[in-house]
């Protein structure tokens, strides 16, 4: 249903390779799960190199993709994005809101907390920081 390809975003990005009809599960967030304190620590050694790796599973765990990762951590921010994410137990799905039509990009709302250090560039002139 999907593949990594070179992103007009940033890096890697991943790809529909065929039409996903909304509320698809494509994929989950695969990775390490580590307790958040653990998290704090790895995510300022990501950032220094900017990248953006751990998830945020519930209050107390995180999965982090850069151990253990599957083509998830390959899938970009956005800040008008055609996929959102669900939490369901262990669990992070990354699921279809709208019918996505084949050869678009995947992307989801990364929600990070507004401290962002990595200018967004989902479209021309956005101004978030991610
Ligand atoms: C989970 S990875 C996504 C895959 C990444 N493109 C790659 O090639 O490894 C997250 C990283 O991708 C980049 N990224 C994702 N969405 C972005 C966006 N909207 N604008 C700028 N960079 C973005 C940032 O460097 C971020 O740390
Ligand atoms: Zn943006």
């Amino acid at each position: 249903m999907i593949e990594k390809r070179r992103s007009r975003i940033q890096g890697w990005g991943v790809f529909a390779i065929q039409p996903i009809p909304k509320n698809t599960r494509i994929v989950h967030y695969a990775g390490e799960k580590i307790p958040n304190k653990e998290s704090l620590k790895r995510e300022v050694r990501y950032l220094k190199k900017g990248h953006i790796w751990c998830f945020k599973l519930n209050r107390l765990y995180v999965r982090d993709a850069a151990v253990g990762g599957n083509v998830a951590r390959y899938i970009n921010h956005s800040c008008a994005p055609n996929c959102y994410t669900r939490v369901v137990g262990d669990t992070i799905w990354i699921i279809a809101a709208r019918s996505i039509r084949k050869g678009e990009e995947l992307t989801y709302d990364y929600s990070t907390d507004g401290e962002g250090s990595i200018q967004c560039r989902c479209r021309p002139g956005c101004k978030t920081l991610i």
